[in-house]
């Protein structure tokens, strides 16, 4: 889970810490603490609504200024700062460290939309940066307010960021480094103490920074603009010099103040006292002073380079302390050891110096004659001296700064450019003078420029609204400034007034003493000038004007500075000027061409505005001073700036940044809109139901006449965030399931492919394996007659193999089964052996299963099998019928009968028929088998014994009849003769007889007929036929004729067959 971690920071607005990486999560999120409060997130929107608006074109009320100046108010309270107008940011000076520089901050900004994020100051630095990254199209930021407003600090806080957030090598950190610390140099070099500042810039500074193809800083420039030179020698009560003289007396090592024949007091300095401040609270020169000279190792000073640079700074002292005394006419310098000093510091010829500093050289008739100068004259071309030195050390230590911060590298020699544009803020003090004419004109120049690229459009309503500008009277006044300052003759400050008068007298902005009502007159002075400029009404004090315009140097001693021997004054005073004729530039045409070439430079960029707005004059935090903030509100033409956003439509945005923000409120949009972007934004207005007049699409932007209309739409917006959020977490929910299936399935396919792999090269040696074993095979075969050698004996173990197992499968299921495998020849013996041994197996098995009774049985049906298997034809029927101990029980057989037989135990009995041996008659008897003889009984007598010993055979005949005979023998005379008898179960009768009689090679079996005794030596002949009928009868010819069924040998053979299954 995304840890969201809510910090608040002073300016009262909720921020979310960028991420590890520096990333942004979003900030409108809402979170919903444990204990139920709501902390929100807000929206930059719903922010800017908490404490008064962050925009200011969303107030309702734009007209007003009370309205304007309450929200300003009412931010600032909160430490809101900055305000934004559309694109302008307006910053008020808190006057406090305020905890929104930090890192974090800067993190927060960092390609982040400009409307997404509370107003800053790094949101208008990133959005230039990245405008030029995006855009190729160098940008400037202009920075502009009153003196003392946060200028100079707004310019540091962009270039920190840059220094911070772009991009950075090796290479590129020097050139942040410089970057950076160029500002406490020239800080050091060019600010001062004002009662508007205490750290007043006194010179105008344009920076451009140059970034690489990649928005890394390579580079930089810096064009300084007419520092206010007469500081160095005269400074207003409650004001200092220039901050680097306090800094040495106060920061530099005894050693260095020593060589410089400094003290550390700066009261000994006639050019540190005039204005009677040299310490203020608010800045430490010790401290500073550390951090100027490390910040001149950084950008590149060598030692000898800061030695002369200071040796200048503590010349320019001396020269503040040369005093002049004598009379009138011969003037000399009173103080030698100031001279000894100067003539080392600014290494010239002391004598040459003091010379040039008391004398005038005029050429007369092509004749040089020095001429002696007054004390007065003498004294400002002291000053003269002083503020020409200082003034051009100033610009060569600029050019120094820009050396060392040249982008080197020529191989990418196109770069693009952040210019930034801190110049001094318009000033009005008690006196003013030509200097503060120069800055207040430099300022009007630059609010003409705002006016016309910011409300050009708009530009006769704001005039409209009585809010002129007019620089052009500046030209006016400095041409006849320049005029009378190369006019021959007595021209004088007072003479420019008089001038002034005659020419701009007439216009409505300009008024002198002469000029005025009673009324202001009271409050201006007869050598003063009073021009009305946008910002307000400055009277400016005429003396002086002429000199300054001027700014003369006596031409000795320009030849004295030429010839030191001091490298830094060497390249500032160049011989070349010497020579040259031609009368210099004055300062204000110089000037004037100057920041001409500036507005030229501003022009060619993409502007961004930073209006700077000071709160009060006495530089308190806190302090909301309503009289000097409208006032500035007015002249900075805010409102006016307002009503020119607001005229046509309160808000505006970039299509692709509006639809970007709002796509998600119309289903065509979202998530993404395929068209033109135009087309989707009149989508997604439709869809939200503007009405045509609260909005009109422009060719890159849609404008929105309400802000309710912006708030309704904002407000759906966070209601469609909850909704959205639930669809983003399904979609990512969705999103991880799938990639978790896609995650299983690539898996899956992994291992199948591993696996289809691992059979298809078993089944490719499986096949191979087969290919080999049928080669062998079939060699084998092809050898099979040979010998065994290695080609053959795989098959013949094989067939051999083969051969047993098919056996081991068919082996015969019993010994009636006489089914055998035909071995190969190899295995006929070991088959035949096989054979025999199953067989015996079997049999042997199955005896061991025969029981006594069984085995009895058998016994008899083998000896009824010896006898009769394919010698009578109905022997087969008997076959399946089992014998039985006997077919008469007790029961049937008559007591007496018993009785008569006596001991004699009787072993089978049989029902009977007996032929009469006469006539053939049939006649029912039972025959009992007795283990002596065989008894014929007739009911209840013993009709006939024959003892076993009399029997002398047994005939039957081959046919399929019941007869039989018994031969009896002759001898015995009890015994009438051969016995014929017939029985159902003829062939279990006769085995039972052979068994007791033991007469079983007795039994004859004939064919056709059998001849038997009758008695007495008679024969008696049966004859034995096959027919359709049995039949038993007495034939004519005497015999006994059998008709003996045919036998239907297999008609009965089931039960054969299931008798031969149970063997
Ligand atoms: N953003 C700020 N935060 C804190 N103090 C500020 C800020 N801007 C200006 N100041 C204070 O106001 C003083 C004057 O600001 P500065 O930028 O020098 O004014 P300007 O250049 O417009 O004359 C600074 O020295 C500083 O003390
Ligand atoms: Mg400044």
């Amino acid at each position: 889970m995304m840890e969201l971690r809510i910090q608040l920071i002073p300016t009262g607005e909720i921020i979310l810490p960028p991420g590890k990486n520096g990333e942004n999560y979003c900030h409108c999120c809402k979170v919903v603490a444990s204990d139920g409060v709501r902390a929100m997130m807000e929206s930059a929107l719903t922010a800017r609504d908490r404490v008064g608006v962050q925009d200011f074109v969303l107030l309702e009320n734009f007209t007003s200024e009370a309205a304007f100046i309450e929200n300003l108010r009412k931010r600032f309270k909160e430490n809101l700062i900055y305000t934004y107008i559309g694109s302008v940011l307006v910053s008020v000076n808190p006057y406090k460290d305020l905890e929104i520089y930090t890192k974090n901050h800067m993190e927060r900004y960092r390609g982040v939309n400009f409307y997404e994020v509370s107003p800053h100051i790094y949101a208008v630095a990133d959005n230039s940066y990245r405008s030029m990254r995006t855009e190729r199209k160098d940008q400037c930021i202009l920075i502009s307010g009153e003196s003392g407003a946060g200028k100079t600090e707004a310019s540091k806080k962009i270039l920190q960021y840059y220094a911070f957030t772009c991009p950075a090598s090796e290479q590129v950190q020097t050139i942040k480094d410089r970057l950076l610390q160029s500002n406490p140099v020239l800080e050091a070099f060019g600010n001062a103490k004002t009662l508007r500042n205490d750290n007043s810039s006194r010179f105008g500074k344009y920076m451009d920074i140059q970034f690489d193809f990649k928005g890394a800083p390579v580079g930089g420039h810096i064009i300084n603009y007419l520092l206010e030179k007469s500081r160095v020698v005269h400074q207003n009560h409650g004001e200092r010099n220039f901050h680097i003289f306090y800094q040495l007396i106060e920061g530099g090592e005894e050693d260095l103040l020593r060589a410089l024949g400094l003290e550390r007091n700066p009261q000994q300095y006639q050019y540190l006292v005039k204005g009677n401040c040299p310490k203020v609270s608010s800045i430490n020169d010790r401290s500073d002073w550390k951090m100027v000279r490390k910040a001149l190792t950084v950008i590149g000073f060598n030692e000898d380079e800061v030695e002369e640079l200071l040796n200048i700074i503590a010349s320019v002292l001396h020269l503040g302390n040369v005093q002049y005394g004598g009379e009138e006419g011969n003037v000399c310098i009173t103080s030698d050891t100031q001279i000894k000093y100067l003539a080392r510091l600014l290494g010239v010829n002391g004598a040459v110096l003091t010379e040039a500093l008391t004398h005038k050289k005029i050429i007369a008739k092509g004749e040089e004659l020095m001429s002696p100068l007054n004390l007065e004259q003498a004294s400002s071309a002291r000053d003269a001296l002083s503020k020409a030195v200082y003034g051009r050390t100033f610009t060569w230590l600029v050019n120094k700064i820009n050396a060392s911060l040249t982008y080197t590298d020529d191989s990418h020699k196109n770069y693009s450019v952040i210019g930034l544009l801190d110049i001094y803020g318009f000033e009005v003090f008690q006196h003013n003078s030509f200097e503060q004419f120069c800055i207040n004109y430099c300022n009007e120049k630059l609010q003409q420029l705002f006016i016309e690229l910011t409300l050009k459009s708009e530009q006769e309503e704001y005039e409209a609204e009585g809010i002129t500008w007019e620089p052009e009277k500046f030209k006016g006044i400095i041409s006849i400034l320049d005029e009378e300052c190369l006019r021959p003759g007595d021209a004088s400050d007072l003479t420019f007034l008089e001038k002034l008068e005659d020419t701009v007298g007439g216009h409505a902005h300009f008024v002198t003493h002469k000029l005025a009502d009673a009324k202001t007159r009271k409050v201006m002075g007869r050598d003063e000038f009073r021009l009305l400029h946008y910002a307000g009404e400055v009277n400016y004090n005429v003396n002086g004007f002429l000199d300054k315009n001027n700014d003369l140097l006596f031409r000795n001693l320009k030849e004295v500075m030429c010839m030191s021997e001091n490298k830094i004054l060497n390249q500032c005073f160049d011989r070349e000027e010497l020579s040259d004729k031609k009368r210099p530039e004055t300062a204000a045409t110089q000037f004037k061409a100057s920041l001409a070439k500036l507005m030229e430079i501003l022009m060619s960029k993409e502007p961004s505005y930073i209006r700077c707005i000071k709160p009060n004059d006495s530089k308190q935090a806190g302090r909301f001073d309503e009289v000097l903030i409208r006032h500035q509100v007015k002249y900075l033409g805010l409102m006016e700036n307002l009503r020119v956003r607001r005229a046509g439509f309160a808000y505006r945005r970039r299509y692709e940044v509006f639809l970007q923000r709002y796509k998600s409120l119309c289903p065509d949009t979202w998530p993404n809109w395929q068209g033109k972007l135009a087309d989707g934004v009149a989508t997604l207005v439709k869809h939200l139901g503007y009405k045509p007049e609260e909005y009109k699409l422009g060719r890159s932007k849609i404008f929105i006449r309400f802000p309710k209309t912006l708030f309704a739409t904002e407000e759906a917006l966070e209601t469609r965030k909850h909704s959205l959020a639930t669809k983003l977490q399904a979609g990512w929910r969705g999103y991880s399931q799938k990639s978790k299936y896609q995650k299983l399935r690539t898996s899956a396919i992994a291992i199948q492919a591993w696996w289809r792999g691992i059979l298809a090269r078993r089944r490719a040696q499986r096949r191979r394996q087969a290919a080999d074993t049928i080669r062998r095979f079939i060699k084998g075969f092809i050898y099979r007659h040979r010998e065994r050698c290695p080609e053959n004996e795989y098959f013949l173990d094989y067939v051999r193999y083969s051969f047993l197992m098919k056996l081991h499968r068919n082996l015969p299921k019993n010994v009636l089964d006489k089914s055998w495998p035909t071995p190969p020849a190899a295995l006929a013996e070991a088959s035949e052996h096989l054979r025999k041994l199953c067989m015996q197996n079997m049999v042997w098995s199955y005896c061991k299963k025969i029981s006594p009774e069984w085995k009895h049985q058998m016994e008899q049906k083998m000896i009824a099998s010896e006898l009769f298997k394919d010698k009578k034809d109905n022997y087969p029927q008997s076959v399946p019928k089992l014998f039985v101990s006997t077919r008469l029980n007790g029961e049937d057989i008559n007591p007496k009968v018993v009785q008569a037989l006596g001991s004699e135990k009787m072993k089978y009995a049989v029902p009977v028929t007996k032929y009469d041996r006469k006539g053939y008659k049939a006649r029912p008897r039972q025959l009992l088998l007795t283990a002596n003889s065989a008894v014929i009984i007739e009911e209840t007598k013993l009709k006939q014994r024959i003892d076993y010993g009399a029997l002398k055979g047994i005939s039957v005949s081959s046919l399929s009849d019941g007869l039989f005979v018994l031969h009896v023998s002759s001898d015995d005379n009890k015994q009438k003769g051969d016995v014929v008898l017939q029985s159902d179960h003829v062939i279990e009768t006769l085995t039972k007889i052979a068994i007791c009689s033991d007469k079983i090679n007795s039994i004859n079996i004939n064919q056709g007929s059998i001849t038997f005794t009758v008695g007495q030596g008679k024969e008696g002949i049966i004859d034995f036929t096959p027919g359709s009928e049995l039949l038993v009868a007495k034939a004519k010819n005497g015999h006994l004729s059998v008709v003996s069924l045919l036998n239907l040998p297999h008609s009965q053979s089931d039960g054969f067959s299931k008798l031969k299954a149970e063997m």
